[in-house]
């Protein structure tokens, strides 16, 4: 099952792609923590990608299709496998039905007002991508999965978030209808719990495999 988790910065995609890899055996794709690595190992790609993501802005899309069709024919991948954040253009989507067959896509939908308090509450795992929230932390500074060493994202401060949101409404809202169209459209609402949110998508994953 090729699946595509699609949704505003804030919406929930990393922490419900985790809970579905874990529970679905599916490799988590996210064209986000691929881009942060290479900014990490300060590759060719990194720092291209860094320019664009420190302003809230896209990285070109022939950068990210080609990253992602080399990433999908990976041996992983090959029983099924979850993008998280791409496609974000109609460009990039069109680029994917060209090599990939979408059975699903997950859009995650939530009230624009709770998106600044998580993106700005929120830590990641150092190792393993893991996100937390400083509210439901109570101080730990580590990774519960992992150990690994929490850090903020430097796209996370307001000024970077509103750019992240003008974007999202301009160039990744537009795919809603896109895969509507095609029938492939499941929505969650998540404004929830993550708990609340990961059992509607369960409920639909479970029938979908059936
Ligand atoms: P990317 O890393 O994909 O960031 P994003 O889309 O902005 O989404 P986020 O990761 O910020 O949010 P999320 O939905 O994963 O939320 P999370 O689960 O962490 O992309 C970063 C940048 O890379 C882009 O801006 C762009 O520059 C570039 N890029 C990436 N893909 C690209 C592409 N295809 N094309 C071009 N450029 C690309 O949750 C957020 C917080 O909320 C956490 O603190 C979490 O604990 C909390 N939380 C989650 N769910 C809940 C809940 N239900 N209730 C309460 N709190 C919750
Ligand atoms: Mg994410």
């Amino acid at each position: 099952m090729n699946i595509i988790l699609l949704g505003a910065p804030g919406a929930g995609k990393g922490t419900q792609a985790s809970r579905i890899s874990d529970a679905y055996a599916l490799p988590h794709i996210s064209t986000g923590d691929i881009f942060r690595e290479n900014i990490k190992n300060e590759t060719e790609i990194g720092l291209l990608a860094k320019s664009y993501i420190d302003k809230g802005q896209l990285v070109p899309d022939e950068v990210t299709c080609k990253i992602v069709e080399n990433r999908i024919v990976k041996p992983d991948c090959e029983k099924g496998y979850m993008l998280d954040g791409f496609p974000r253009t109609i460009a990039q989507a069109e680029a994917l039905d060209k090599v990939a067959k979408i059975d699903l896509v997950i859009n995650m939908d939530v009230d624009f007002a709770l998106i600044m308090d998580r993106l700005c509450g929120r830590r990641v795992c150092k190792d393993c991508g893991e996100s937390y929230h400083v509210t439901t932390l109570n101080g730990a500074t580590t990774c519960s999965r992992c150990g690994g060493e929490l850090y903020q994202r430097k796209d996370d401060n307001p000024e970077t978030v509103e750019s992240r949101l003008a974007v999202y409404s301009q160039q990744t809202a537009p795919l809603i209808e896109y895969y509507k169209a095609k029938g492939l459209l499941f929505n969650v609402l998540s404004n929830g719990t993550p708990e609340e949110t990961f059992e509607m998508i369960a409920k639909k994953l479970d029938s979908f495999s059936k």
